[in-house]
């Protein structure tokens, strides 16, 4: 039997749609393994949103190959997958002789033909095609992340082109599925034991099926709002979904929440700057006016919703004053937490024309302040915390204290609390007792 090592990098739907590529390969007689260098297949599924990732699929390559000749055994066949594949295409073979195909974002199906054209004699395979009509979306329990949580997919592709973003060119339009076939697929994830499932899509909100079907008896302002409602429905206990565009985030998805306990107490909202000059910029269609309307809807809610983003600092132009405008937004929205990124220029996007004029230095700067200000944020926001009660799904055995369990708050926290394995996928009350960085202790109630 076949050995397939396979190593994702980058965002949920790459890591959602490696699951699938393993649970294919699984169907079709690979095993799938854990250790590079049993395999004979080498899968790595690709991130190109910053130039960081990309090099270090390079770096991969070059140490999977090194680590093959230090042993002297035969180089694994080597797949190139997602997003730098779909991008790059077959200029990849010219970059690295080591490897063998080259498989777009919609072509991750397709695995299995690859290996079997490229053990056939076939140089150089690329397929950048589209996903076969009959893409099964489902994922073997074996192949999921985790025994408890699982990613559903509900829209790929994006369309909305904010200047600095490649995934438009990686992942292609927005493509909607089945909300019928979402909803079935979601009994069967419960039937099958997942506590939590994450609606995933680089933008939930956009969510627009072909058809209404699944949504009939289902009201709502948006499709998203009415999908919401309709996995509510399923009765799966808890509901996440990320990432969504302020723009297109509807007032109604917080009533969607307020009205079904298992859609979940967080919204990851990427606000990308404070500056309504550099967001113009960017064209993310949306101002901080707007973006502390949004806010201001989800705070007011009688359940209590965590709010997470994501900022670029160093975007071209960002002057001082832009940059004082992050701080003092970031101060005004009490995130729980969010994720910094100094901006990369990416070829072929709009921004990459602009000169990226903001010094490398000032960029970590700009970084490093502004991440101080998060942790200071975050600690008063996970302070708050301190006395409540939360419920928290047990995912695993702490890391670093085997006597604790670790998991994720209906917020999104990450909580540490006394308890043993056998507890693990369970959903427990936890008093929060304590903060850290990043994390939250506390004991079951
Ligand atoms: N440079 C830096 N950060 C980027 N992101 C997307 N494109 C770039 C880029 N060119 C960030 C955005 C997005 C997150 C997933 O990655 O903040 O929300
Ligand atoms: Fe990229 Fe903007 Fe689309 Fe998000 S909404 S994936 S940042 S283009």
């Amino acid at each position: 039997m076949k050995k397939v090592y396979l190593e994702t990098f980058g965002c949920q739907m790459n890591v959602s749609d490696s699951e699938r590529v393993a649970t294919q390969m699984s169907a079709d007689g690979y095993e799938i393994t854990s250790d590079e260098t049993l395999a004979d297949v080498v899968l790595l599924n690709t991130c190109s949103v910053r130039e960081k990732a990309e090099h270090k699929l390079f770096t991969r390559i070059g140490q999977i190959r090194k680590s093959a000749a230090d042993r002297r055994a035969a180089k694994p066949m080597l797949g190139i997958l997602g997003c730098v594949a779909q991008l790059e295409g077959e200029t990849l073979f010219s970059k690295s002789p080591a490897i063998d195909f080259v498989l777009g974002t919609k072509a991750v199906g397709r695995v299995a033909v690859a290996v079997a054209e490229v053990l056939d004699g076939q140089s150089f395979y690329t397929d950048l095609g589209e996903r076969e009509e009959s893409y099964e979306w489902s994922v073997a329990a074996a192949q999921r992340n985790s025994p408890y949580i699982a990613f559903v997919p509900i829209i790929e592709g994006c369309n909305k082109f904010c200047t600095y973003c490649i995934v438009p060119f990686s992942r292609g339009r927005e493509k909607s599925l089945s909300a019928s076939e979402i909803v079935r697929h979601i009994r069967h994830l419960r039937s099958e034991g997942i506590r939590e499932v994450h609606l995933i899509g680089q933008n939930v909100n956009s969510y627009r099926p072909p058809t209404d079907a699944g949504l009939e008896p289902f009201r709502g302002a948006t499709q998203f709002s009415r999908l919401l409602r309709a996995v509510a429905a399923t009765g799966i206990e808890r509901v996440k979904f990320t990432t969504s565009f302020p723009r297109d985030f509807h007032p109604d998805i917080v009533e969607a929440l307020n009205e079904n306990v298992n859609l979940c107490n967080w919204v990851h909202l990427p606000v990308q700057s404070g500056s309504n000059r550099i967001l113009k910029l960017m064209r993310r269609g949306h101002t901080i006016e707007n973006y502390l309307e949004r806010i201001a809807k989800i705070q007011a809610s009688p359940r209590r919703i965590s709010l997470t983003t994501d900022i670029i600092v160093g975007f071209p132009g960002e002057t001082d004053a832009d940059f004082q405008a992050t701080l003092n937004l970031t101060e005004q929205c009490k995130f729980s937490s969010a994720y910094i990124f100094k901006y990369s220029p990416r070829p072929g996007t709009p921004a990459f024309a602009m000169s990226d004029d903001v010094p490398a230095q000032e960029k970590t700067a700009r970084f490093l302040e502004l991440e101080k200000l998060i942790r200071v944020q975050q600690q008063k926001v996970f302070q708050s915390y301190i006395g409540r009660t939360v419920e928290v799904l047990a995912e695993k055995v702490s890391d670093k204290h085997p006597a604790q369990l670790s998991g994720h708050s209906t917020c999104q926290m990450v909580v540490n609390f006394n308890g043993s394995a056998e507890m693990c996928g369970k959903i427990v009350k936890v008093q929060i007792l304590e903060s850290k960085v990043n994390t939250l202790y506390g004991k079951i109630c």
